[in-house]
C-alpha cells in the first residue's frame, strides 16, 4: 500500500503518539532492510570538520533516546540529531501531547524533553558506536535543560549532559528554543547563553573535566572527544527559536562567533499559530499550547538562515530546519546559505521512501 493510503486510513485515525511509537519500532526494526529502495548516491560534504554522506538529516526530536540510528540511516538521512537530552531522565508532558494538522501537514506538540537522561543515552550511544554502522555514523546529539533544575542551575545541568554525550556525539546541540520547557527559551537571551555555551564549550574542546577518565576512556582516543568527532573536539552549534526578533537572532550570531562556536541551527518550532493555517481555528485551538512545525514554518525559517548567513558570513555552518517537505525545498535551503538541511515533520506526513527522496535533493 502506498504510504498515502496507509497514512489517511490507518495512521491519521490512530492517536498521533501511538503511531510514532509503531512506526518508531518498525524503522528501528527494519529501517537497514529498506537500503535497496532508499539508497542515496554518496555526496560527501565535510561541515565544522565531520564528513557528513549528503548534506540531509533527521531533526532532533524523533529519535529522542538515540534507539533507532542506523534503522534510520538505512532510509537514506545523511545524519541523525539524536535528542533533546536532558541530565536527568523525565516523563515528559502529560499526554495527549502530539497532535496532526493534517490540511496543513502540520504538528503541534509539547512533548517537554521525555527522555531516558544523558547517562543512559550515552551508554546506549556507547554501545552503538562499537558497531561496524554506528562507528561510521554522523550522529548529532541535542541536548536540553531539565525540566526540574532551576534557571539558575542551568550551566550545570547542560555541562552534566555535554560531559556525558559529548564524547559520542559528531556534534553537539545546545538547544535552547523548544516552547514546551518553562522558561527554557528565555536562555536564548545572551546574558543566559552566554555562561552555557562556554561552560559547554569548555567540555567539548577539552574533553573530560580531569583528562579522560569517563566511560569512554577504555576505548576513546582518552582526551573525552570520541574519534567520532573532528580532529579530537566536537563541533558546538546552537538551535534558536523563529520567533526570536531579528535583533535577537543577530544578538545569537554575534555571541557564538565571539565563543567560537561552529555552528546554528535554524530553526525550532514556532509558538505562533499563523494566520495562513488551512486547518480549522477550533482544531488549531483544541491541540493547545506547544510547538508548531511544517510547511507554515518554512518561510520564517528561511528568513531566519538568510539573516544568519548574511551576519556570519562563512565563519559558522548552519543547518537549515523547519518546513522542508519536498526536494526543492531543500535545494532553496542550500541556496539560502544551509550547510545542512534536516526535517523531521515532512518525514511524518511523507513516509519511509521520502528521506531518499529529499537526501538525492541535497547533491550539489
Ligand atoms: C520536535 N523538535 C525538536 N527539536 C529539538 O531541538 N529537540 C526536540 O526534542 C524536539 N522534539 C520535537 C518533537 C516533535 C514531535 C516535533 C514535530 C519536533 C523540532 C524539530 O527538530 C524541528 O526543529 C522543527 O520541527 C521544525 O522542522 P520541521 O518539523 O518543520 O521539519
Amino acid at each position: 500500500m502506498a504510504y498515502d493510503a496507509l497514512f489517511s486510513t490507518v495512521f491519521a485515525r490512530m492517536d498521533p503518539e501511538v503511531a510514532h511509537e509503531q512506526a518508531f519500532r518498525a524503522i528501528r526494526l527494519g529501517g537497514r532492510l529498506a537500503a535497496p529502495l532508499t539508497s542515496v548516491p554518496p555526496a560527501p560534504r565535510t561541515v565544522m570538520g565531520v564528513e557528513f554522506p549528503n548534506a540531509f538529516g533527521l531533526a532532533a526530536g524523533f529519535d529522542k533516546n538515540a534507539r533507532a540510528v542506523p534503522g534510520l540511516l538505512g532510509l537514506g538521512f545523511g545524519h541523525v540529531e539524536v535528542g533533546t537530552v536532558t541530565a536527568r531522565p523525565q516523563p515528559g508532558n502529560p499526554r495527549p501531547r502530539l497532535f496532526r494538522l493534517l490540511e496543513d501537514e502540520a504538528i503541534v506538540n509539547r512533548m517537554g524533553f521525555n527522555n531516558d537522561g544523558a547517562a543512559v543515552v550515552a551508554s546506549r550511544l556507547h554501545r552503538l558506536r562499537r558497531t561496524r554502522a554506528g562507528a561510521s555514523a554522523v550522529i548529532g546529539v541535542n541536548i536540553g535543560k531539565t525540566k526540574i533544575v532551576p534557571a539558575d542551575e542551568a550551566v550545570a545541568d547542560y555541562v552534566e549532559s555535554a560531559r556525558l554525550l559529548a564524547p559520542y556525539a559528531s556534534y553537539l546541540v545546545v538547544n535552547v528554543s523548544s516552547p514546551n520547557t518553562p522558561g527554557l527559551r528565555d536562555l536564548q537571551a545572551v546574558d543566559s547563553l552566554r555562561p552555557i555555551l562556554s561552560a559547554v564549550r569548555e567540555v567539548t574542546e577539552r574533553g573530560t573535566p580531569g583528562g579522560g577518565a569517563g566511560p569512554w576512556a577504555a576505548d576513546g582516543p582518552g582526551g573525552g572527544a570520541g574519534p567520532w568527532a573532528a580532529n579530537g573536539r566536537v563541533p558546538l552549534v546552537v538551535k534558536i527559536a523563529p520567533d526570536l526578533a531579528d535583533a535577537d537572532v543577530d544578538a545569537v550570531a554575534d555571541l557564538a562567533l565571539e565563543l567560537g562556536l561552529d555552528g546554528i541551527s535554524a530553526t525550532n518550532t514556532t509558538i505562533a499559530r499563523p494566520d495562513s493555517l488551512r486547518t480549522p481555528r477550533a482544531t488549531v485551538d483544541a491541540a493547545g499550547a506547544g510547538g508548531l512545525s511544517g510547511p507554515v514554518l518554512a518561510d520564517r525559517s528561511t528568513e531566519v538562515l538568510r539573516r544568519l548567513r548574511g551576519r556570519v558570513g562563512d565563519r559558522l555552518a548552519l543547518v537549515g530546519v523547519g518546513g522542508v517537505t519536498t526536494p526543492q525545498d531543500v535545494r532553496d535551503r542550500l541556496d539560502a546559505g544551509a550547510d545542512l538541511v534536516q526535517a523531521y515533520t515532512g518525514f511524518v506526513y511523507g513516509g519511509p521512501l521520502w528521506p531518499a527522496r529529499l537526501a538525492r535533493a541535497s547533491r550539489l
